[in-house]
């Protein structure tokens, strides 16, 4: 034991975890423990304002429920599962491979089947946009009887979870593609909405003067045997919101334009996007399912 200053402190705490068994545990709270210390000497963290933050993250735990996971919420608003999502794609995605985005919140297994062509809308009713392309591997080979499952909001910004009981499904379903990896479906155009923000992060996001705003877009996963699972989503490019989304979540190649006049649509004349698919080979790391929110989170607004 020795005069402890504001640097020997880093030193002292990473010396005791010096035993820890599990390597990766070591490696990644002797890390967490130095940059922790860092930020603090660096914005000369005060003991009230240690406090808040204690306070703030104790709120962030009693807001989770087995239907709300605020810390994932806190994650994505400050870019962290991003990050960690383009990781993972460094690590396991071919060059050729579609870009990832967040799983989010609202992904429900057991979406209804729809056949070719069929609509996820169970009572169609706002604008038409039809959805078609065909997913193929790295090297551009059709694959085969590809399954995707397709989820987003209503016209009105609302999930199904939002809008409906929970046991309703509406706005999502799974389709398999044709044996030359086809897929053709009808949806109708979301709009933005914005992330839950009657919450310890909510209030967070306001104290920064953000908007909280997801920008238009259809998630999407696609899984077929021998390939990593696709976890991404397409991005509309009229949305105010499109380069400025709470969460990170925005790539330019996921970002796409509806036209009526797409010479190969199964659909001419309606707003139509094609898109095609790259499924990267898997690699035995799991799912590759990144980004994925293991829990539900609904909005109370
Ligand atoms: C979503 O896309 O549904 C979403 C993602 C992250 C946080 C909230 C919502
Ligand atoms: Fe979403």
């Amino acid at each position: 034991m020795q005069d402890i200053d504001i640097h020997q402190i880093t030193e002292e705490a990473i010396a005791q975890m010096a035993g820890t068994p599990d390597a990766r545990l070591k490696e990644i709270m002797e890390a967490a423990v130095r940059h922790l210390h860092a930020f603090a000497r660096e914005v000369r963290l005060t003991p009230d304002e240690w406090l808040q933050g204690i306070a703030f993250l104790t709120a962030v735990g009693q807001m989770c429920s087995p239907i709300r996971q605020e810390f994932i919420l806190l994650s994505d608003v400050l870019g962290l599962s991003r990050l960690v999502n383009v990781m993972h794609d460094a690590a396991g995605r071919e060059a050729a491979g579609t870009e990832t985005s967040l799983l989010g919140p609202f992904f429900r297994e057991g979406a209804p089947e729809i056949a070719m062509g069929g609509s996820l809308a169970r009572s169609p009713g706002g604008p038409e946009l039809v959805l078609y392309g065909q997913v193929r591997d790295a090297q551009g080979q059709p694959i085969p009887h590809a399954v995707m499952d397709v989820w987003q909001t209503n016209a009105e910004g609302l999930y199904d979870l939002q809008a409906h009981a929970p046991d309703e499904m509406d706005m999502r379903g799974r389709l398999r593609c044709d044996a030359e990896g086809r897929y053709f479906l009808r949806t109708e155009k979301p709009i933005g909405y914005s992330i839950p923000m009657d919450g310890p992060v909510g209030a967070l996001v306001r104290a920064q003067a953000r908007h909280g705003f997801r920008p238009a877009h259809i998630h999407i996963l696609i899984t077929a045997p021998g390939h990593r699972d696709l976890v991404t989503a397409l991005y509309l490019s009229d949305d105010p919101n499109v380069d400025s989304d709470t969460v990170f979540g925005v790539s330019k190649s996921l970002v796409v334009t509806p036209r009526r006049d797409l010479p190969d649509s199964p659909a001419p004349g309606a707003e139509a996007v094609r898109y095609d698919f790259t499924l990267s080979r898997a690699r035995g790391e799991g799912s590759g399912r990144v980004g994925a929110d293991p829990s539900t989170l609904v909005p109370s607004n």
